[in-house]
């Protein structure tokens, strides 16, 4: 059988990587496929910077607009980023007829919806997988493996930068900005990393697992998103003590009323597994009706993990090119036809538990009021730490852990609490997930 035959836009950290491996690995890789895949034309912005060492046979272009117009081509594996050029190299290559492969988490999140529609209509494949924890097989998991089940919640580590920054900072006391900048030297970061200390990249993975999942349109816009910058080592230090550990998390879980989807620090029990995944390893908890709990954790950024993931998609396409497009695997897991407009809920409206911090007069009396402050909100209160004041200093830090409540209730009890004379300062909330399947 002739091979397949593939244009790559971008020759950075992961396209380099994608090139090596279907080198390297070419005899494996064409048993699995059943036909030969090669690299037949590349482009690169840098183009004197050249192919990596060995793949000098692929031609090296500078347009990459050359490589989804040529005929050539079957598959074009888009690893640019970014929104644009790389919107409309990927329509462009839908109009020609071409599938195509993208590791673009950004693309997928806020213009997945037009893409697969456009896709759906030429009858070619978008695959994506390594948009979402690098090279974890996440999105074929709970597209195809879970397909018989119900998928209540799914709950992940989907940010490598964030979990390297705050995993250094917690065993090595380092700062914030010299992890930052290490891993952008490793190639884990975005090219803007605010995209990863603030949370955006993990909402962008959260909303594509959320279409996965529930079968609803991706809706990056309703994310809600907090990022790691507010999170202090004190915070890390004191979530320690009362047995959590601080994870940035990407949650999106089905209740009565919609689905929440957010993207915030969270306090998680240290006898969570997924408490335990630190440096750039991702992990994402995945909760559904028949299976229960299932944990899929490696490496979330990284040329080779993610090349690895691009080159599972071209496998796929390569073996499905062969089959009718009405009986493949549908984009979002479930077919075009049945995506349905679930609500999704204001933050105000989600139910979680809530690690407070606060620093109050140290005299009698004041805990009293805060903790009626509490009762009068229906807020249960769960545990409760107060740290000795430092010689001379008349005030002292509390620790709360509530039970779980709606988040306005939170909010509505904060003010009450901030307006306390005996309450100095911003009260500083962490919300803490039990991740127990509740
Ligand atoms: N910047 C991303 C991360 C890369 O750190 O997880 C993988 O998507």
């Amino acid at each position: 059988m002739k091979p397949v035959k593939l244009g790559l836009l971008g020759v950075g950290t992961v396209g380099a990587s994608t090139a090596m491996v279907l080198k390297n690995n070419a005899a494996e890789i064409a048993r699995r496929a059943g036909r030969s895949i090669e690299i037949i034309q590349a482009s690169r912005r840098a183009i004197g910077s050249g192919m990596p060492e060995g793949c000098d046979n692929i031609e090296l272009v500078a347009d990459p607009f050359e490589v989804v117009n040529n005929a050539e081509v079957d598959i074009v594996i888009e690893l640019i980023g970014g929104y644009q050029p790389a919107l409309d190299l990927v329509l462009q290559a839908i109009a020609n007829g071409k599938h195509v492969v993208t590791a673009n988490k950004a693309l997928i999140a806020l213009h997945g919806n037009q893409i697969f529609a456009e896709a759906q209509r030429m009858g070619v494949n978008v695959v994506f997988e390594a948009a979402v924890a690098g090279g974890i097989p996440i999105i074929k998991s709970i597209r195809e493996g879970l397909s018989a089940n119900l998928i209540e919640s799914v709950a992940g580590i989907i940010n490598g930068t964030g979990n390297f920054i705050l995993t250094e900072m917690r065993d090595k006391g380092r700062d914030f900005d010299d992890v930052l900048r290490e891993a952008q030297e490793l190639g884990y970061a975005e090219a803007d990393p605010t995209f990863d200390v603030e949370g955006i990249d993990a909402a962008h993975k959260l909303c594509i697992l959320s279409s996965i999942a529930f079968g609803i349109p991706l809706q990056f816009e309703a994310v809600y998103t907090e990022g790691i910058s507010a999170i202090s080592t004190e915070d890390v230090v004191y979530a320690g003590q009362l047995g959590y550990s601080i994870k940035h998390l990407g949650i999106a879980r089905r209740t009565d009323k919609g689905i929440e989807m957010r993207v915030h620090p969270t306090l998680i029990p240290h006898k969570q597994l997924i408490a335990n995944v630190d440096g750039v390893m991702n992990a994402v908890l995945v909760q559904a009706d028949k299976l229960g709990p299932s944990l899929y954790y490696g490496a979330g950024a990284g040329a080779d993990p993610t090349a690895s993931a691009v080159i599972a998609d071209i496998i796929d396409v390569a073996r499905t090119i062969t089959t009718d497009a009405q009986n493949r695997v549908p984009h979002l897991a479930f077919q075009p036809d049945q995506i349905v407009d679930i609500p999704i809920l204001p933050i105000t409206e989600i139910h979680t538990a809530y690690y407070l911090r606060m620093r109050v007069e140290d005299r009698p009396g004041v805990m009293a009021e805060i903790t009626r402050i509490m009762g009068d909100k229906e807020i249960s209160i769960e545990a409760i730490l107060q740290k000795e004041p430092e010689a001379g200093v008349t005030q002292a830090t509390i620790i709360m852990l509530t039970q779980k409540i709606r988040e306005q209730q939170m909010v509505d009890a904060i003010e009450a609490i901030t307006e306390l004379p005996a309450v100095h300062g911003a009260v500083h909330r962490i919300r803490v997930e039990t991740l127990d399947g509740d």
